[in-house]
């Protein structure tokens, strides 16, 4: 069957709402290898480091320009003590790491040192603290210890440690996941906490916090209602109370049970599909969260925070079952770059979003040998980098016609193509996808109201959907120039026509004049 060419139409000078860059947010939780081995190798380690923390690593995200990093949880950051993980490393405190392989914790990388890995990365910290087994006083003393200048205990406990200055702290996170490994807590019984932590987390010398309410899993719309309405009422056309200014939500793209959520690397074409389905519907899940916001919050003044999302698989055989490491193909790429297309998309609410996780768990950037130290660099990664030119853009609208773009999975249809774009100064990025498995798609850009005076573009795609980077061979999955996007008269404005391989990713960035 010959497939109409999809058409995708955008105005160039009417923009929509800012994309922040801190949609293209991180998570490093104390997690099997992410901070230990990942990030941190210690300050005797032959690897190159800066103060223990890994170089390679850092130089390889700073090219990703990671806007913000969460820490230390999860699941983590509601056992975690602060003060457990300040001072002498060798007089720290040990804990023992509950929900993540039952490992003993030494508490080397605390909160110098996270503050110092995101000086390198030149992140913003986005620190979650302990609302499940902390106190109210234990999370006010860290914000003090962080961000307080002049006189007071903690910032004297900070200088005794060797800090003089305060830090800059701008998103704070009122606990993890408090309906479930956060406390086990009923939405309204939460929703009094967090307005509680939040008063005790105090803006001081100059720092203002983004306070973030922990929300819903999936598409628990009561969780985000609960939360709105201890800071607003039902229409009730007043500014919600100012306690905490961003709710999140966590989205895995999950396939199958937990107990068998399928290999990352191994996988049949339906599989496949059904991956897709469950990483597209990022979008009606956002959509429902924020249409529950709009009925408290009209003036959209409270932000929505994905603060953990991406793919979870099995773990790889042979390693801990606690430690979720995973590999990462081509279909973990499409399914960021579907993920990003959504975020665009909903950027007038959407202000924050965090990939789990960074380093060696789940849905990683990056992966390190434990035995070599050797670093890869993953499909996923690719994807991150593609993408850092619609980091605060203004978005732009796409209007796409695509009636053959699409496929039945099971009792339900998958729209296999996806485009968003932004436009910033005289230039502009189109990110194009095309998730059929098998089929190449044909895409006429119509670009009107700007004039474009040259382009160019990349493309991410492999010979098999299971095509993955290893050591031995880092470049499999990798981003390379594409030249199948050629002018095209058949349009009202700048036309560009491209053809799209099955299962790639491409981005084509126009020059305006
Ligand atoms: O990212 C792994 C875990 O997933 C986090 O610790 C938790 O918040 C979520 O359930």
């Amino acid at each position: 069957m010959t497939r109409a060419p999809a058409r995708a139409v955008i105005d160039l000078d009417v923009t929509g709402p800012t994309i922040s860059r801190h949609l293209y947010g991180h998570f490093a939780e104390h997690l099997g290898r992410c901070i230990y081995g990942g990030f941190w190798v210690g300050e005797d380690s032959g690897l190159p480091n800066e103060g223990g923390i890994r170089l390679d690593v850092v130089e390889a995200l700073r090219a990703l320009r990671i806007p913000n990093l969460r820490w230390p949880g999860g699941c983590f950051a509601d056992e975690y003590h602060w003060r457990d993980g300040i001072g002498p490393r060798e007089q720290r405190p040990q804990m023992v790491n509950t929900h993540w392989g039952d490992v003993v914790e030494n508490n080397h990388f605390g909160t110098h040192e996270f503050m110092a890995l995101c000086e390198l990365l030149g992140a913003d910290p986005y620190v979650s603290g302990n609302v499940g087994s902390g106190t109210v006083r234990e999370m006010s003393e860290w914000v003090e210890y962080l961000t307080r200048d002049g006189e007071s205990p903690m910032a004297n406990l900070r200088r005794a440690h060797g800090r003089d200055e305060p830090w800059r702290v701008p998103f704070w996170g009122l606990g993890n996941e408090p309906w479930g490994c956060g406390g086990n807590l009923r939405a309204e019984a939460y929703a009094d906490l967090a307005r509680q932590y939040a008063t005790y987390c105090r803006d001081q010398s100059g720092n203002t916090l983004y306070r973030i309410a922990a929300g819903a899993s999936d598409d628990d719309y009561a969780w985000t209602e609960a939360l709105m309405k201890t800071i607003s009422c039902l229409s009730c056309g007043n500014e919600p109370r100012n306690y905490f200014q961003g709710v999140s939500f966590h989205y895995y793209t999950v396939t199958g049970p937990w107990q068998h959520k399928g290999s990352a690397t191994e996988f049949d074409t339906d599989a496949y599909y059904t991956t897709m389905v469950k990483a597209r519907k990022v979008e009606e899940i956002i959509r429902g969260h924020a249409a529950v916001m709009d009925v408290y919050d009209p003036q959209k003044t409270v932000g929505l925070v994905l603060d953990e999302w991406g793919t979870w698989w099995d773990v790889e055989p042979g390693t801990h079952p606690g430690f979720l490491y995973q590999q990462n193909t081509l279909r973990d790429a499409l399914v960021a770059s579907v993920h990003f297309d959504a975020f665009h998309r909903h950027a007038d609410r959407l202000s924050m979003a965090n990939i789990a996780q960074t380093v060696n768990v789940l849905q990683a950037m990056i992966l390190t040998d434990p035995d070599s130290g050797a670093l890869v660099l993953t499909p996923t990664y690719h994807v991150f980098a593609m993408n850092t030119a619609h980091h605060d853009a203004a978005s732009l609208a796409v209007h796409l016609d695509a009636p053959d773009a699409r496929r039945d999975v099971g009792i339900t249809t998958l729209e296999t193509l996806s485009v968003s774009a932004s436009t910033k100064d005289d230039t502009a990025l189109v990110s194009l996808t095309n998730l059929d498995a098998d089929e190449p798609a044909t895409v006429l850009l119509d670009l009107r109201g700007r004039t474009v005076t040259t382009h160019s573009a990349r493309i991410l795609t492999a010979a098999k959907l299971q095509d993955h980077n290893t050591a031995a061979a880092p470049d499999t999955v990798t981003v390379r120039d594409f030249d199948d996007v050629t002018p095209d008269d058949r349009t009202y404005g700048h036309g560009l026509l491209i053809e799209l391989p099955a299962h790639s990713y491409a981005t084509v960035e126009l020059q305006l004049a």
